[in-house]
């Protein structure tokens, strides 16, 4: 019991010790640390003298040259790699569960891990130099479910957009009330590619998610925001093949805007869209999805519910999405599969995907996550 006792006492005082020093370390980078002016190389072309400090990810964002970071900086999305390729110091424990042993070797890091202490030579895609930031009026809020509202913005500063349908932008989150950062989060645009200065988004809210918990409460209609994009590679491939779409909760985003640029264009692709709903609560824009299958012909829309309740009347599918796709299709060998949503639901959708005969490579995704 005594041994117990002192094992215990020593677990606490080590821990309180780590705790200590590293609130030390923190307030020492914060407040004591001065890596003053840093040169900044970029893809070998271009000098930037930057102050030292601050994650890569933020002093990029500060001379407005803006890397994908679906979960705002925080280490847990892995998206916001760039190549740093020299200056970069050693690979961060924070680093390695994101990055392949080839990607290593390469010099890819994440942006949002690593501090500029000092001169740093990285090299981004040309294609990142074109991503903006937008200043835009939130002009219209509507409720979709009792959890998703779509929000309309008006962009005016620049007051056009151009973008791939499936593509989204980062939002940025500003300080409020209980959330002391500014953060950016990731939203799929979700309007008419044709309205070039409209942004559409789909936001389900989180319980305690700090973005969501902003656009929920406190954005009102006539605010101004600031958002950046686009981004992603989330797009219709270019062939003719059938294609096979699933989606739950606001995964829906995506594929508004896809449809209505297949409507745009006349695309006369087969589409079979499986939208998964908990309850018929969850459904939302069916209204519109009924519109595009009269606008495509080859298109049909099949809402999918969980667990309607009896006094729902419910008679379409039901049960889980997966479920409904495995009993509409034997083969889909020759059909590409488009996802979007939670990473377990897009997880489960590929493998009933690829149990089917879908090559991996004819599956395309976007992980809300
Ligand atoms: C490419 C991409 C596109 C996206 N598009 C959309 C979109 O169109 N519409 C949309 O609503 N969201 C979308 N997301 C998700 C979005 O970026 C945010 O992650 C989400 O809105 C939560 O942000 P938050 O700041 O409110 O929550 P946070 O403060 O980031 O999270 C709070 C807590 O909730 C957990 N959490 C985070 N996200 C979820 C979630 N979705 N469900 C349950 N728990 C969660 C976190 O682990 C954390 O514990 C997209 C994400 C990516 C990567
Ligand atoms: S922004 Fe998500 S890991 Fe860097």
């Amino acid at each position: 019991m005594y041994a117990l006792l002192i094992f215990l006492v020593t677990i606490l005082i080590v821990s309180l010790i780590a705790a200590l020093l590293a609130a030390a370390l923190v307030i020492a980078e914060r407040y004591i640390a001065d890596y003053g002016q840093c040169t900044l190389t970029l893809n070998g072309q271009r000098d930037l003298s930057v102050q030292g400090g601050k994650p890569l990810l933020t002093v990029l964002r500060e001379e407005k040259i803006f890397i994908p970071s679906a979960c705002g900086g925080r280490g847990t999305c892995g998206v916001c790699k760039v190549n740093v390729t020299d200056g970069g110091g050693p690979i961060l424990p924070t680093e390695t569960p994101f990055l392949a042993k080839e990607e290593i070797a390469d010099d890819v890091r994440l942006s949002c891990q690593i501090k500029v202490r000092g001169d740093l030579a990285i090299h981004i895609p040309e294609e990142l130099f074109n991503v903006q930031e937008f200043a835009a009026r939130c002009v219209q809020i509507e409720e979709l479910t009792y959890d998703m509202n779509r929000f309309r913005f008006e962009l005016t500063e620049p007051a056009t957009i151009e973008y791939v349908p499936g593509q989204y932008v980062q939002l940025l989150c500003p300080r409020y009330k209980g959330n002391a950062e500014e953060v950016y989060r990731a939203y799929s645009i979700a309007s008419d590619p044709k309205q070039k200065n409209i942004i559409d988004l789909i936001i389900r809210r989180v319980p305690n998610g700090i973005c969501t918990t902003w656009c929920f409460e406190y954005l009102k209609q006539g605010d101004t925001v600031k958002m950046n994009g686009p981004y992603g590679e989330f797009c219709l491939s270019r062939t003719e093949a059938p294609m096979v779409f699933v989606a739950g909760g606001s995964g829906m985003a995506p594929f508004v805007t896809i449809l209505h640029a297949m409507k745009n264009t006349g695309n006369p692709r087969q589409a079979e869209y499986f939208f998964g709903a908990n309850t018929t609560a969850d459904l939302c824009l069916t209204g519109e999805m009924k519109d595009f299958e009269q606008a495509l012909p080859n298109f049909t829309f099949v809402p999918v519910v969980a667990r309607p309740d009896e006094s729902d009347n419910w008679t379409g599918e039901t049960g889980l999405v997966t479920e409904a796709v495995q009993r509409r299709y034997t083969d889909l060998s020759g059909h590409e599969g488009y996802l979007c949503g939670s990473p377990g639901m897009i997880d489960a959708a590929a493998k009933v995907f690829t149990s089917l005969g879908m090559p991996e490579d004819k599956i395309y995704y976007d992980k809300f996550a």
